[in-house]
């Protein structure tokens, strides 16, 4: 049986981590499902918008799987970790936004994967943090990484060093979430996000996604270049045209993904 649920709603995919039972915790299976679907989802034209979200009440996920950890060999270890890294990267370099609707707990791996998204809207009761600092090891899903860019050094280190779980409210004020909403609206919220962005020019959205995940580890005047170069590249497609044709004709753009 698989732990993933692949939905699609028009453009918009809803990916659910589904294995409540133990808290949708990632194993090898869960993340070789999860790398799968991004592939498919990217090469899919017609999706120009994903969610992630955890079934049941409880969690988004309750971090990597401890009780598979639990027997891993350093090299079994790295594998795992590097898996991982493979998952968000190919999130993050998916021509498709990613937008993380937490649930509940976002725990280690579950925060992490969270992070690879494109943002992050959690519900009211959520709770998010980097706990593995208890286990006697550390966050390896890039959370080391991807926490400092998000919410600073200091708080970085404090959460991944304390092992401190935060509520929504703290994680809006700090920054590791983008949006806190009432649990009942957690999807609506994120759907009406997502049918609004695939509403847009898709290859614009895929350079404009490129270029903020390129230009974040470069220095400005580089990363000015590669919005110029992105910018440029959007002139002469058909969406270009077309709607600066709509404005200038008062009518709405009807964008095709070329
Ligand atoms: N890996 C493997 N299994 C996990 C898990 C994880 N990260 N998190 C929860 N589970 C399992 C539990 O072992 C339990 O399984 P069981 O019913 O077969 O015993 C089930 O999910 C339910 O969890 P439980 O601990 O009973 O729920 P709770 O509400 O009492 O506690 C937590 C919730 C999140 C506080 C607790 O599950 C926890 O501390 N989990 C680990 C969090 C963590 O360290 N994550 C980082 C890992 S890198």
């Amino acid at each position: 049986m698989g732990f993933l649920r692949i939905e699609r709603e028009g453009a918009v995919a809803i990916l659910t981590l589904d294995r409540p039972s133990k808290l949708n915790a990632l194993n090898t299976a869960m993340l070789e499902e999860l790398l799968e679907a991004v592939d498919a989802i990217d090469a899919d034209r017609e999706v120009r918008a994903t969610i992630v979200t955890g079934a049941g009440e409880k969690a988004f996920a309750a971090g990597a799987d401890i009780e598979a950890m639990a027997e891993m060999t350093a090299p079994q270890a790295k594998d795992f970790s590097e898996y991982g890294h493979h998952l968000g990267a190919a999130i993050e370099q998916s021509r498709v936004p990613f937008i993380a609707a937490v649930n509940g707990l976002a725990l280690g791996g579950g925060c992490e994967l969270a992070l690879a998204c494109d943002f992050i809207y959690a519900s009211e009761q959520a709770k998010l943090g980097q706990p593995e600092i208890n286990l006697g090891i550390l966050p390896g899903f890039g959370g080391t990484q991807r926490v400092t860019r998000r919410v600073g050094v200091g708080r970085a280190r404090e959460l991944c060093m304390t092992g401190e779980i935060v509520s929504a409210a703290e994680a809006l004020r700090i920054g590791l979430v983008d949006a806190v909403v009432a649990h009942a609206d957690l999807m609506n919220k994120a759907r009406a996000t997502a049918t609004t962005i695939a509403s847009k020019a898709p290859l614009a959205i895929a350079a404009l996604k490129r270029a903020i995940l390129r230009g974040q580890d470069v220095p400005l005047p580089t990363a000015n270049e590669i919005e110029t170069t992105a910018f440029a590249m959007l002139f002469g497609t058909h969406d270009q045209r077309e709607g600066m044709r709509a404005f200038l004709e008062k009518r709405a753009p009807k964008f095709e993904g070329r």
